[in-house]
């Protein structure tokens, strides 16, 4: 696993979407996977701001979202909703081409066995969840209805029990993934995903055995 320590969060989501387009502009029915969350806020305008200029063509490229509540999608607390405020209003994807895990997630997985993920974008919850994740989570896991700790829904503020989330095996079936920190509250937890044995107790951990992240 490589580690690229940046100077800010503008300096990432420079560097990170220029990594997004790079890989669209090589492959322009690539795979992405997608995260939501404060962290890709920034990644997200500046990939806009860069599609703007260079025009490039996202109508055939395919995203797989992360996670997901268990509620409605036009909810406006749902990670749909998010995603489509930063990212896919927009660009020109393809409506058809955007998967969410939701009630079908046995679907969902199989969509992904179909098209692997070439790119996978992750963030990184305080507690070490990578997804939906939650500590304790199987190494082995795949995409899942799952419950969330009391301690994620006070960070993400939200009162929500349920979500939907790729599992970690689904995550780390990805040719390449790139997971995105910044701010001190996220620093303990990198520490340890870096440094502390690989555990399900931290499941970001298991990326550094992963081959290209
Ligand atoms: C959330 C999401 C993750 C996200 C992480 C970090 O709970 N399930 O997909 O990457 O936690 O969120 P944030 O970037 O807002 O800190």
């Amino acid at each position: 696993m490589k580690v690229l320590i940046l100077k800010n969060k503008n300096e990432i989501a420079k560097k990170v979407s220029e990594i997004i387009l790079d890989i669209v502009r090589k492959k322009p029915n690539c795979v992405l996977g997608l995260a939501s969350g404060k962290t890709m806020v920034p990644i997200y305008k500046e990939l806009v701001k860069k599609y703007k200029k260079s025009g490039i063509d996202f109508s055939n490229v395919k995203t797989f979202n992360l996670d997901e509540y268990a509620i409605k999608e036009n909810d406006r607390r749902s990670l749909h909703y998010f995603m489509n405020k930063y990212l896919f209003s927009k660009i020109n994807i393809n409506k058809k081409n955007i998967n969410f895990p939701n009630s079908k997630f046995k679907k969902y997985e199989e969509e992904i066995k179909k098209s692997p993920i070439d790119l996978q974008i992750l963030g990184i919850g305080n507690n070490g969840h990578i997804g939906f994740n939650e500590p304790g989570s199987s190494f082995k896991s795949v995409t899942r209805k799952v419950k969330l700790s009391e301690s994620t829904k006070k960070v993400n503020n939200v009162f929500f029990d349920y979500a939907y989330t790729a599992g970690i095996k689904t995550i780390m079936n990805s040719k390449k993934i790139i997971l995105v920190a910044f701010g001190k509250d996220k620093a303990e937890i990198i520490k340890k995903a870096l440094k502390e044995k690989i555990t399900e107790k931290i499941p970001a951990s298991i990326l550094r055995k992963h081959r290209n992240a």
